[in-house]
């Protein structure tokens, strides 16, 4: 009776620490303990929660474990200046390195939300890529990335700073059912970033990240701008042709990701993660299939934090965000589950390059409807794929 009683009592605690640590019960955070142990490598001690130290460098840290675990038992309050991440997606189908389905997506994402909120500076940023989806079987799409913002603002108290959307200009048409065959929807060319924050007022500065101006904004502030009312009822005044060193950027981020067409369009993102990838190779280890650009976090470090901030990286991957974030003189924490990714993220280490600035690139998107002769294609509607004979 008294052992059963004790054993009661361990089964309560373990069920309290583990939702302490963000896991949904004890047989959840059991199930991840015992995956973290099953490693045969072995890099530093594992603490209680499950997590280790794997790879350190002069700026920061990677960690191997549960991102939950992680922040609930090591991270303080207001701790943290920029969470920087791109969680698994909640993609129909189940890829190799873990998609929750769309419908428990949120249930999942609980756990991390409520942990952001807490390690978050009042000045600090969190900012998420997320890419959407599409429900399975039909040509529509999942709501869960609307979802998602809507829960982090509604009953986390997020305030969404802005949203972004990067479109990657390499990416391939898809679903092919539904772009390529039925032609009856277009092509998915954006991510979503939403920039969220704890207060309405984060640190930040567009100055940090100027683009170049464009040819006609050149010439404008060559030959001056005669100040007037637009039609649109903006007062265009003569600070329009003021040089400012650069023009505002958009919250449209075209960053190529070569490696979703690498035969389109083949441009490195950069030598780093050339680097990257060359150390994977060598040492036989799984290239992350899902890597952001560093251009992307590029952008929201030097936009929303200054050198020496703490930028954490939840959902680490290949860790390209503790990458960029050295390189850009801020201190940085990455976690990972997955220890083959680690393996592979230790390679962005192992030889740095000079912090450089980069080159300016820029793509075109052509105006749409301006192909002759398909006007009179048929339009599907119902289930029916569309012929694929139009009339010339
Ligand atoms: C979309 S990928 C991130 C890729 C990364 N941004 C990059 O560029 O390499 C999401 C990553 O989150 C990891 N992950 C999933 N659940 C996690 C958790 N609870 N804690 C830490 N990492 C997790 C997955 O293993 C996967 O590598």
């Amino acid at each position: 009776m008294i052992e059963d009683n004790s054993i009661q009592k361990d089964l309560v605690k373990a069920e309290l620490r583990a939702r302490e640590l963000g896991f949904e019960d004890a047989e959840a955070f059991l199930r991840y303990l015992i995956s973290a142990n099953a490693s045969l490598e072995s890099h530093g001690e594992q603490g209680s929660d499950g997590v280790r130290e794997y790879y350190r460098s002069k700026s920061g840290i990677m960690y191997w474990g549960d991102s939950r675990a992680y922040m609930a038992s090591k991270m303080k309050d207001e701790s943290v200046d920029l969470v920087m991440t791109s969680p698994p997606f909640g993609l129909v189908r189940k890829k190799k390195y873990g998609n929750e389905e769309a419908d428990r997506y949120l249930h999942w994402f609980r756990g991390f939300a409520s942990q952001f909120h807490r390690i978050l500076k009042p000045t600090g940023s969190l900012v998420i890529d997320i890419g959407g989806a599409w429900n399975p079987g039909v040509p529509t799409r999942s709501l869960y990335h609307f979802e998602l913002l809507s829960m982090m603002c509604r009953e986390y108290g997020f305030h969404l700073c802005q949203e972004f959307y990067w479109w990657n200009p390499s990416k391939l048409p898809s679903p092919v059912e539904w772009v390529n065959k039925r032609r009856i929807r277009v092509k998915d060319a954006v991510n979503s970033v939403y920039w969220l924050a704890k207060t309405p007022w984060p640190k930040a500065n567009n100055r940090r990240v100027l683009a170049p101006y464009s040819g006609a904004q050149q010439k404008l502030m060559k030959n001056g701008y005669e100040a007037k009312l637009r039609p649109s009822g903006h007062d265009i005044s003569d600070q329009f042709s003021k040089d400012n060193k650069g023009a505002i950027a958009p919250n449209l981020l075209a960053i190529d990701c070569p490696e979703e067409a690498p035969n389109l369009l083949a441009i490195p993102n950069t030598e780093s993660s050339g680097h990257y990838q060359d150390y994977c190779r060598k040492n036989d280890l799984p290239i992350h299939p899902a890597r952001f650009p560093d251009l992307l976090p590029e952008f929201f470090v030097r936009f929303l934090t200054d050198p020496g901030d703490v930028v954490f990286d939840p959902f680490a991957g290949s860790c390209v965000t503790g990458e960029v974030a050295g390189r850009l003189g801020r201190k940085w924490i990455c976690c990972e589950l997955d220890e083959s990714y680690l393996k592979g993220a230790i390679g962005r280490f192992t030889k740095r390059g000079p912090k450089q600035r980069r080159k300016p690139t820029s793509y075109s998107i052509a105006p749409p409807c301006s192909v002759e002769g398909f006007d009179d294609a048929p339009l599907a509607t119902g289930e029916k794929a569309v012929s694929r004979k139009t009339k010339k």
